[in-house]
């Protein structure tokens, strides 16, 4: 009888869970801005990833079509649609798991601070709405700036009273898939097999790249070669901006950076041990109080914020050098959340 009752049991929960063999829990995931040039691709990886049981595709417009369209790939995945402001509640509901690539993207001769005046306001509705409706969401934040986007969330959550700095990350994958590719074909090495570790924040020189950190170690790259490196992953953003000459930035290649960072965030929420990602945190690695560092993922998001490790004497210029820019980025999130 106990025989049955367990296989009874087992296939409950594997319809409960849309036939899905793993032991993996339940995990409902929200995409705000899945119309958009990020949002449907990253809606299209998370709809195939395993870990997720329901994708929740928010937009101001467009998301009955995405929806529609991602809902027939036969994965286990549930996924629903939801559009403008009346929808957004019950988008957000019951999220682990809330991805946000909302706002407007760059245009040729634009910083990503130029984006401020438009994006700042579209994340403080949002995120007003995530402190309301799913407050213990891991809040992974792609819109631009970055550098101010999370500290704008961060104020508004303490003024909501649902604050917990283990919950939000800025999404910095990017820089670091991008450092892997470069110093890959630079250095000639498979680049499956490298990692670098990217410091700071999500902007011009505020980007550091720790190549004397890299593995594996290559002594076939000259001092030029790293400055060049270097240059080029604080530029890569630029680099794709340029080359789409109008119609926007990077787009795919975030949407895979958007799916690798949301998918550490699962494994560390379904307790899968040494998960570390570099994501852009509440910090004390540095005097400043948001920084981008290697992070331990776990249960509660952030389980551990890992320091620097040992920098050259070119990776500590670069901190100096990258200090001014985002202190003043983060300022500027943070008056614009007390004033607004
Ligand atoms: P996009 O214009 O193609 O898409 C943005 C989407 O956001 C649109 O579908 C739009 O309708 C939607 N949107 C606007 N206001 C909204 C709101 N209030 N609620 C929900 N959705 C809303 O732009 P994109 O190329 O997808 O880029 C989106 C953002 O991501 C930009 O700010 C861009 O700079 C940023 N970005 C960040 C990184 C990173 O590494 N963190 C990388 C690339 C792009
Ligand atoms: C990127 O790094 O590609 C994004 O931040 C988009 C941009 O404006 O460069």
């Amino acid at each position: 009888r106990s025989a049955l009752l367990k296989s009874t049991s087992e296939l409950l929960r594997r319809s409960r869970r849309g036939y899905s063999s793993s032991a993996n829990p339940e995990r409902k995931v929200a995409i705000l801005g899945a119309a958009g040039g990020i949002g449907q691709p990253l809606a299209l990886l998370m709809k195939i990833n395993p870990l997720v049981s329901s994708l929740s595709l928010f937009d101001i417009a467009g998301t009955p079509g995405v929806a529609a369209d991602v809902s027939h790939i036969n994965s286990p995945a549930l996924v629903k649609g939801f559009m403008g402001d009346d929808q957004l509640g019950e988008a957000l509901e019951g999220s682990d798991v809330v991805i946000i690539p909302a706002g407007v993207p760059r245009k040729p001769g634009m910083t990503r601070d130029d984006l401020f005046n438009i994006n700042a306001g579209i994340v403080k509705g949002l995120c007003t709405a995530i402190a309301k409706y799913c407050p213990n969401a891991l809040v992974n934040m792609i819109s631009n700036p970055v550098n101010s986007t999370v500290p704008i969330a961060a104020e508004v959550f303490k003024k909501a009273g649902t604050y917990d700095e283990k919950k939000l990350f800025g999404v910095t994958t990017l820089d670091v898939v991008r450092a892997k590719t470069f110093y890959a074909g630079k250095a000639g090495l498979p680049v499956s097999e490298v990692n670098v570790p990217v410091v700071g924040g999500h902007a011009g020189v505020t980007i550091l790249p720790l190549f004397s950190q890299a593995t594996p170690a290559s002594n076939s790259l000259s001092q030029e070669d790293i400055v060049a490196l270097t240059k080029r992953t604080q530029d890569g953003g630029t680099e794709v901006v340029e080359a789409k000459a109008g119609k926007g930035s990077a787009t795919l290649s975030m949407a895979y950076a958007g799916a690798v960072f949301a998918d550490a965030c699962l494994k560390g929420l379904n307790g899968v041990p040494d998960i570390v990602e570099c994501s852009y945190v509440q910090s004390t690695v540095t005097e400043l109080p948001f920084f981008a560092s290697k992070v331990r993922l776990g249960k509660n998001g952030v389980e551990e914020v890992l320091g620097l490790g040992e920098l050259n004497d070119f990776e500590k210029q670069g901190l100096e050098n990258l200090k001014g820019e985002l202190k003043d980025s983060i300022e500027k999130g943070i008056k614009f959340a007390h004033g607004n």
